[in-house]
Formats: C-alpha cells, sequence, structure tokens
C-alpha cells in the first residue's frame, strides 16, 4: 500500500488515481474513526501559516486538527510577524519546522509549496499556491462528487467561471482527469484555462471548451461554479468588466438534469443567485462539511496515525 506518512501534499499531479481513491476511502470513515479514537493525533502540532486571506481553509484545517486531538499554532497575520521585517519564506519555514509536525502553507506565489516542500523536514500541505493549484481543495471535490453522485466514473462535469486564474478548477481538473470524466471547461475567452493544465487533462480524458453554459447544461452531471478572482487582475478595468460574466439562477438549474448538482469552492460573489442556495441541487454548503472530513483524513494520513 502506498505510504502517505510524511509525505507533502503540493499538487495533484504528485498523486494516482489510486492514491486518491486510497484518500477517498480514509474520508469516507474517518469521522466514525475520530469518534472512536478522538486522540488520533494526540502531541501533534499543525502549524497554519497563511500568507493570502481565506475562512474557510483555515478554519477546516483548525477544526480538522482540534478533532482529532492535535495542537495548532496559527500564523495568519503576516503583517505582525517577521515577514514584515523581510523573512524570506525558506527561513519562515526552516524556522516554523521546529515548532510543528506538519505545515499548512497558504501563499500568493506560485512554486511556493514546492519551495517550501524541499526545504522542510515536517510534511508540507499546500492550502492554496497563489493562482496554480489548491490540492486539498480537489481532494474534498472529488470527495464531494462521490458522495453525492455514487460515484466519479461516467459523469459529465462543468468547470464554469474565471478558470484562468481560480486555482481550485486547475488541481480538479488534473484530479478528474484520472477518473473516467467527460470535462468541459466554461469561460470568458480571457480566462480560459491555461494550456499547461488542460493539455495534461487532454492527454487522459475528453475535454472540451466553451463561452457559453448554455450548450451542455442539459447534459451535465456537475456544475462547479467560481468567483472570478478580482484580487489576481492586473488591471481593475478587466476585472470589471467580467465581472458578473455568469450568474446561476433558478432558471439556470431548472434547465439541468434533475439530480445534477452544483459546487462551489466559495466564497461566491454575485456568480449563484442567493435563491440557488436552497434548491436542492446546490451542495456547496455540505462540500464545506466534506472539506473538515477530507482535512481530517489527510492529516491523520501525512501524521502516519492511520
Ligand atoms: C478558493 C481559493 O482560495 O482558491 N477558496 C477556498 O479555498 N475554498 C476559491 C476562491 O477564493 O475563489
Amino acid at each position: 500500500m502506498t505510504e502517505f506518512r510524511g509525505r507533502d501534499i503540493v499538487s495533484i499531479a504528485d498523486f494516482s488515481r489510486q492514491e486518491l481513491d486510497y484518500i477517498l476511502k480514509t474520508t469516507d470513515g474517518i469521522e466514525d474513526l475520530a469518534k472512536r479514537k478522538p486522540d488520533l493525533i494526540r502531541g501533534k502540532t499543525c502549524a497554519i501559516l497563511f500568507f493570502e486571506p481565506s475562512t474557510r481553509t483555515r478554519l477546516s484545517f483548525q477544526a480538522a486538527v482540534q478533532r482529532l486531538g492535535g495542537f495548532v499554532l496559527d500564523m495568519s497575520e503576516p503583517r505582525t510577524s517577521s515577514i514584515e521585517k523581510g523573512e524570506n519564506l525558506t527561513d519562515t519555514i526552516r524556522v516554523v519546522q521546529n515548532y510543528a509536525d506538519v505545515i499548512v502553507l497558504r501563499h500568493p506565489l506560485e512554486g511556493s509549496a514546492r519551495l517550501a516542500a524541499e526545504v522542510a523536514d515536517v510534511p508540507i500541505i499546500n492550502a492554496g499556491s497563489g493562482a496554480e493549484e489548491h490540492p486539498t481543495q480537489a481532494m474534498l471535490d472529488l470527495y464531494t462528487i462521490m458522495r453525492e453522485m455514487g460515484s466519479i466514473d461516467g459523469l459529465k462535469v462543468a468547470l464554469l467561471g474565471d478558470l484562468r486564474y481560480g486555482r481550485t478548477v486547475h488541481s480538479l481538473a488534473s484530479a478528474l482527469s484520472l477518473y473516467d470524466v467527460k470535462l468541459y471547461l466554461v469561460s470568458p475567452e480571457t480566462l480560459r484555462m491555461r494550456r499547461e493544465f488542460v493539455e495534461l487533462a487532454r492527454q487522459r480524458i475528453e475535454v472540451q471548451e466553451f463561452e457559453s453554459l448554455e450548450p451542455i447544461l442539459k447534459d451535465i452531471d456537475v456544475l462547479y461554479v467560481t468567483r472570478i478572482q478580482k484580487e489576481r487582475f492586473a488591471d481593475p478595468a478587466e476585472y470589471a468588466k467580467l465581472k458578473g460574466y455568469y450568474k446561476i439562477t433558478a432558471e439556470t438549474v431548472r434547465k439541468m438534469k434533475p439530480n445534477a448538482i452544483i459546487m462551489h469552492p466559495l466564497p461566491k460573489v454575485d456568480e449563484v443567485a442567493p435563491e440557488v442556495d436552497l434548491m436542492p441541487q446546490a451542495r456547496y454548503f455540505k462540500q464545506v462539511y466534506y472539506g473538515l472530513l477530507t482535512r481530517m483524513a489527510l492529516l491523520a494520513l501525512v501524521l502516519g496515525a492511520l
């Protein structure tokens, strides 16, 4: 069996289908296990180093550590730390690893998690590296699809919105390409997914790109909506043009298959109308809960508690 103890989680590309399936299986059993053994990672410390804003990712890692009986060291205010004094990421990691058994890192630079993993002796979990990747989000997205649809194979999945700057969709497209999935990428022309991620997925599965959701709306099983990533635009005028480009309303949902589901990594801004939240197809709040379970499983695995 694959060894997860001590392993970094930097990119989805580092994982095989067999390994992702093992993570899904572990996630399935983690709730019961944590009830029976609430001290699964007792004595272990998880440092949370966030150099970018976050609500759910930070809180869900904190909650996951607590549910497994571990300690959290939270450094989410880089402005009050040595980073303000000019310390580089390498030094920060070299220091923090003395206090922690695992480091969860979110950083605005692409490649930051890879760099941290090369420097650190403890496992690094990438909780978002700029516009590049967000692998634990992709794992919880896979888990959500499996729980809500019964399986991932055989589905038609549409990723909608900011596919250029959205890191969650980069990781998710890589992850889905390991399954028997038809992938539809729906975005404005200027926010198409970068070629490297599209080509990677295309080597394994059928991928089609669209500007409008309309031609595929009736066919898809999963609609994964994303926010236009305002903070990544160099030009505010460019963002203003694309803001509100897609809007999922009750009308949109009524045109979908009755058993199709809508997911979103959150936060959502204006791309989903509030009335959709109450429709049975909307699964994004369940997705948040599955995220907690997935992160519990990942922490238990990399800390060697299973
Ligand atoms: C996402 C992120 O940070 O990339 N949020 C998250 O982790 N759930 C999505 C986003 O910010 O739009």
